[in-house]
């Protein structure tokens, strides 16, 4: 941690105008100059990324996707464990956070891991045969659907893209529904309010709907709502979530099956 950079990443964050006409210009617009200092920053940030990880099965010879990958360093944080896996695919709109990833992936010596730049709404998986419609064993995504805009496109994705069985875990802030379903958390409307305008500026939109979404097409295997410290800003608790879902092992495409009768 070195307060120079800190400052530097902060001054990006809170005063730095985002431009660009495009989702992906604006992503550059706000990452470029932040690319290389991101990690050791969001490292107090992203809270319950660690344990999303501990908690997915990376098993030998199996393929895993991150969307919205950023720098990469989820590789770092899923560890050993992900060495033996056939493939992994570190998918970002950022050309300049994919740089660093690529950095990693040399330097670290992941043969196994590709860098993918793509929209995570859209993308397509390259060495994926036309066969193999839903190659994926593992998707996830660390604080990226709170900047996706179309998020329930990329979670459809990803869904799509999973094998029946196959596991999602997410990591991301939130906002929790005024009026939350029976034992999940509930969020003032004060906190709720205040996480919403305190992330427009940078274009990251913590949602009451995320969870509700996953919690319908993925059957839940394990869910934590905390909230984690706010580096500079003394006594704010941030809510995030860990959620680590199951596609069902029967599934017959639910989402493209439409009753006309
Ligand atoms: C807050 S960063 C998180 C990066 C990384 N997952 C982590 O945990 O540090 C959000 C990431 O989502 C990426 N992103 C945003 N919209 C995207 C999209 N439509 N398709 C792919 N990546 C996207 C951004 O470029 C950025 O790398």
């Amino acid at each position: 941690m070195s307060l120079t950079n800190d400052l530097k990443i902060l001054y990006r964050i809170a005063f730095h105008p985002i431009r660009g006409g495009t989702h992906k210009e604006r992503l550059e617009s706000f990452y470029k100059e932040q690319a290389e200092g991101y990690d050791a920053f969001r490292a107090r940030l992203l809270h319950g990324r660690e344990e999303m990880f501990t908690r997915l099965p990376f098993l030998p010879d199996t393929r895993w996707a991150d969307f919205g990958s950023g720098t990469g360093i989820n590789l770092a944080l899923a560890g050993d464990r992900a060495r033996t896996l056939k493939r992994i695919y570190l998918i970002d709109l950022s050309p300049s956070l994919l740089a660093q990833a690529q950095k990693r992936i040399q330097g670290d010596g992941w043969s196994n891991a590709r860098t993918v730049e793509a929209d995570a709404t859209t993308v397509k998986l390259p060495d994926v045969t036309e066969e193999e419609t839903t190659p994926l064993d593992i998707a996830s995504f660390s604080y990226s659907l709170t900047m996706i805009p179309d998020w329930f496109a990329a979670i459809d994705r990803a869904y799509d893209l999973l094998k029946p069985g196959g596991t999602i875990g997410v990591a991301d802030f939130y906002v929790s529904r005024k009026h939350a379903e029976e034992g999940m958390k509930r969020h003032s409307s004060g906190a709720r309010s205040f996480w919403r305008y305190w992330f427009d500026q940078d274009n990251i939109y913590p949602s009451p709907d995320h969870l509700p979404y996953l919690r319908r097409k993925f059957e839940t295997v394990y869910l934590y709502e905390g909230r984690g410290t706010v580096p500079y800003l003394p006594g704010a608790r941030i809510p995030y979530y860990t959620f680590i879902g199951r596609k069902p092992a029967d599934d017959i495409a639910r989402t493209s099956q439409i009753d006309n009768s």
